[in-house]
């Protein structure tokens, strides 16, 4: 195994740091400091995390028709997404087998993809139709050549993407978590809505905040914390699979005024908030007037591109006006805006060269279990 060393070498963790997180709840503490500053550890997360892991790329139906695509930046691996002629969705890198220009960007619809520089063009499945003027190229024959495939799985109407041709498929993986959402039947759900962000701080950071409800009681104190106080949130064991889930039941008397999106949802149900976790990246919440995903696209140690989709059931999202759509933008753009502070502060104070790990509350269970999940995958590279 190849050991990541600082200069001098030091290692990137202290054998008691990890141990501290590696710790039982009740005793355990925050990441070092270094696992979120230091641009060595998000190489490492590249080569372990995003290159073994299933990474939520997209929803299925943003994708629904033969030549449908959509461009994703996995970290490590630029890839394009992509509905063929006989309705299979699949995953592979969208850089050029020629000199490595990328054939697509952004989301369409395609017959085929044309590479811009020299016009090598690819059929939707990632074969190469054909190379102009390449005739006296020898050896070389198109018809065996094709951008390479990463493993596709689509669960819950979330497609995930896997670079490690030997990953164990995923969705028995979720069985734990598939339970606890099934009122919500994300499969039936759309996006209605979308916002994006570019948000300068490492992704660990996002992914903490969003699952627990703890800080309801500081960031939130007027907004959520009435309405889904801190002191009531749970968080179920997940048996170390690759999710995490949050319950924050709502205080008696809301369930009322709740619309009836979700019928399986159940007395108290009616007025909870949910969220939840696939590892690394996925982010959804859920409550009985809608959901919303957020998709993040790590660019780095210190970046990522984050994108708050707004998700609804298929018949309501399409016939939503467009202030329907606006007011929708607006609610999740003001929950995230309260949160910014809780990223940007803690990217801040993790620089802090007298900064160092901070004991978690049971109310943090859910980041216990993501550190878990993280050192599982990082451990043995940084130690
Ligand atoms: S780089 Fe794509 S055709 Fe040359
Ligand atoms: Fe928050």
């Amino acid at each position: 195994m190849t050991q990541t060393a600082r200069p001098g070498g030091r290692p990137i963790l202290m054998p008691d740091e990890v141990a501290r997180v590696r710790a039982p709840l009740e005793r355990s503490a925050t990441l070092p400091p270094a696992a979120y500053v230091d641009p060595r550890v998000y190489d490492v997360e590249v080569d372990t995390v995003f290159a073994r892991d299933w990474v939520c790329v997209a929803r299925a139906e943003q994708v629904p028709g033969p030549g449908d695509y959509v461009c994703v930046d996995v970290p490590g691996q630029p890839i394009v997404v992509a509905r063929g002629r006989d309705g299979v969705l699949r995953a592979f890198s969208r850089i050029c087998l020629h000199r490595a220009m990328p054939v697509a960007e952004g989301a369409g619809n395609a017959g085929r993809f044309v590479c811009p520089y020299h016009h090598w063009t690819y059929e939707l499945d990632g074969t190469l139709r054909s190379a102009p003027m390449m005739a006296g190229a020898e050896g070389f024959e198109p018809a065996r050549c094709r951008l390479p495939a990463l493993r596709l799985e689509v669960w819950q109407g979330f497609v995930f993407v896997n670079r490690d041709p030997e990953a164990a498929a995923l969705a028995p993986r979720l069985a734990g978590l598939e339970a606890l959402i099934r009122p919500y039947r994300f499969d039936g759900l759309a996006v209605a809505a979308t916002t994006e962000f570019d948000s300068p701080w490492n992704w660990k950071i996002l992914v903490e905040n969003f699952m627990e409800a703890y800080h309801h009681i500081g960031i939130h104190g007027t907004t959520f914390e009435p309405v889904y106080p801190a002191r009531d949130s749970s968080v179920p064991d997940n048996g170390g699979e690759p999710w995490t889930f949050l319950r924050m039941p709502g205080r008696a008397g809301t369930e009322d005024a709740a619309p009836a999106l979700f019928p399986d949802l159940e007395g108290a149900e009616r007025r909870q908030l949910v969220a939840a976790n696939v590892y690394p990246t996925l982010l959804f919440a859920a409550s009985a007037a809608g959901a919303f995903w957020y998709q993040l696209e790590p660019r780095g140690h210190d970046a990522m591109r984050l994108r708050i989709h707004v998700l609804l059931p298929a018949a309501v999202a399409g016939a939503m006006s467009e202030d329907d759509r606006h007011g929708a933008i607006e609610l999740v753009r003001g929950i995230h805006l309260e949160d910014v502070p809780a990223n940007e502060g803690p990217w801040r104070g993790l620089h802090g060269s007298m900064t160092g790990q901070g004991r978690l509350s049971p109310y943090e269970k859910a980041i216990w279990q993501l550190n878990q999940l993280w050192l599982d995958r990082v451990e043995a590279r940084l130690l």
